[in-house]
């Protein structure tokens, strides 16, 4: 029947009819936190590339991880952003049991047992060159190696007990690894969410300066690694690998750029499928919404309905805990 007797402005008319047909309804539990530990007691550092985001000392990142329970968020992701002088070119500090990033997990887990924690598996944080793996002589970030070390970091998390261990360095056949050895050490409960298709973004500068990554990583790039934003055939077959080799669920970075892909993801494989809105995402979001061209609340509801109506079941973002308080209020 076509028009006039379809008139699809009918049910637009009012609030009730709309809110009837509404397919995506976002909520508090379709959202993950995003959130950066520093060393100290009761210090917070801001993040200038994005505003209203800080590094935050344990204690006061438990505050955070409170609101978070308040507010009906799941889980936090966690980047700690140590300082300069425990980096290596090893990244060996990532393993070490009494790190900043394994020390925020005890106490989390020791405050607020019910917030599930997602804890970063990559060495970027930790090395000199700011690559998320071991390199060579030309700089070319070798893979075994590389799992090896990402292995050790994914024990000393799960023995500080994370709930998620999340790799995000894209290196082949590190998700069996991880697996095998978390089974081993009787790691059961331990859940993996894979990085299986991130892509290599420029929307991941205010990340790297909020880790403090960005110094050391210079004028290298990640493309040797992460996906060519090109491709999404690709991004198939690295989803495929990662759940053969044990990935509990997976995940597609960045997240607006790349809509097309976590709808083919979810399509596919109907998997626990999670996307990151990134700190780039974060950043232009929040600069057009301080200069007054964007309404804040507006377009930030609406990217992130976007990204649960793609196929999405949850959405890491900078804006979990104001999106969550926007839609209760
Ligand atoms: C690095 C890592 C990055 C992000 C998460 N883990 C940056 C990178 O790959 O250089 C980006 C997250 C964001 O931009 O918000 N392992």
């Amino acid at each position: 029947m076509s028009y006039p007797a379809t008139r699809l402005r009918r049910m637009r008319r009012d609030a009730f009819s709309r809110a009837l047909m509404r397919e995506t309804v976002l909520t508090a539990a379709d959202l993950v936190m995003v959130a950066f530990v520093c060393e100290g007691t009761d210090r917070s550092e801001p993040v200038p590339s994005m505003p209203g985001v800080e590094r935050l000392s344990i204690d006061r990142l438990q505050r955070l991880a409170g609101d978070c329970v308040a507010a009906g968020i799941p889980a936090l992701a966690l980047f700690p952003a140590p300082g300069g002088q425990v980096k290596s070119a090893d990244g060996r500090e990532a393993w070490n049991p009494d790190a900043l990033m394994q020390r925020a997990i005890r106490a989390l887990k020791q405050s607020h047992p019910s917030l599930g924690l997602i804890g970063d598996i990559a060495l970027d944080p930790y090395t000199t060159h700011g690559q998320d793996g071991i390199v060579d002589a030309d700089g070319y970030v070798m893979n075994e190696p590389t799992i090896e070390a990402l292995v050790r970091q994914a024990l000393a998390q799960a023995a500080a007990g994370v709930d998620f261990i999340a790799p995000s360095d894209m290196m082949d056949g590190r998700i069996g690894a991880i697996r095998t050895a978390l089974e081993q050490a009787g790691h059961i409960h331990t859940r993996i969410l894979a990085y299986s298709a991130k892509y290599a973004s420029g929307f991941y500068g205010p990340f790297r300066e909020a880790v403090g990554s960005s110094g050391s990583l210079g004028k290298g790039g990640k493309h040797t690694y992460q996906m060519d934003i090109a491709n999404s055939d690709e991004a198939l077959r690295e989803v495929e690998l990662d759940i053969r080799e044990g990935a509990d669920a997976v995940m597609v970075k960045p997240g607006l750029p790349c809509l097309d892909v976590l709808y083919r993801v979810k399509r596919r494989f109907g998997m626990p499928t999670f996307v990151y809105q990134v700190s780039g995402e974060y950043a232009m979001l929040k600069a057009a919404a301080q200069h007054g061209w964007l309404d804040e609340k507006t377009v930030v509801l609406e990217t992130l309905t976007a990204l649960k109506r793609a196929g999405a079941d949850a959405i890491l973002s900078y804006y979990a805990l104001a999106a969550a308080r926007w839609l209760r209020d």
